[in-house]
């Protein structure tokens, strides 16, 4: 089995989680660690009808952000890298920093340290020049820095082909296909 560690940061996008949560689970070699912050469980108030409880579930692990000793916290623990979606700037800046006073920020640490795949799905708009340095110095470090951009080339009718575009192209990094992703293909 597959690990991946799903982070949730107290930034816009949290039905982009869902639908990365939603698709791992329909695959049979992957299981996913999901660890979320105080901010995060704010955005999921604020953007979507489920519980807290109920995005848990749709994960295979669960980690107490506060719980520094946990698995994830070590190199040790095989994963094949973490998405952190959404990823506001203040994680961004802690991951950047190594200032790693959390698990998620400690996890990111680990991937990075080991040379693991990291995928920030960071948003903020407009970015000011903190954030864009911090996500150079992480971009450099290996990190790929993926905001969810808007995509008109696939010609998108709701706000949920939107969202599964995105989701696709996290899925990518891992070589998972996703069904709803459609790519581009300007022979059609
Ligand atoms: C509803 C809501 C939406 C937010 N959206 C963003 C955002 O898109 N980007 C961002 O960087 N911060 C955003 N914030 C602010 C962060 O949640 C805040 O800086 C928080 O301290 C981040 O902490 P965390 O990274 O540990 O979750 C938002 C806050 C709320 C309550």
């Amino acid at each position: 089995m597959k690990r991946l560690i799903i982070g949730i940061s107290g930034a816009s996008g949290v039905p982009i989680t869902i639908g990365v949560l939603k698709a791992l689970k329909e695959q049979p070699d992957w299981r996913t660690c999901l660890v979320i912050s105080k901010g995060g469980e704010k955005t999921i108030e604020q953007e979507t009808d489920l519980s807290l409880e109920e995005i848990q579930a749709l994960a295979d692990e669960v980690y107490d952000i506060k719980n520094i000793g946990a698995a994830i916290a070590s190199g040790t623990y095989k994963t094949e890298g973490m998405v952190i979606v959404p990823c506001s700037m203040k994680t961004v800046a802690g991951i950047a920093c190594g200032y790693s006073d959390n698990l998620l920020l400690r996890a990111a640490d680990v991937v990075l340290k080991e040379r693991r795949k990291l995928v920030l799905v960071a948003r903020e708009t407009p970015f000011n020049t903190i954030h864009l340095r911090n996500m150079l110095t992480l971009s450099q470090m290996g990190a790929i820095i993926m905001p969810p951009m808007q995509t008109y080339y696939n010609l998108p009718e709701t706000v949920q082909d939107m969202t599964d575009h995105i989701t696709g192209k996290i899925l990518d990094v891992f070589g998972i296909e996703f069904h709803r992703f459609r790519r581009w293909n300007p022979g059609k």
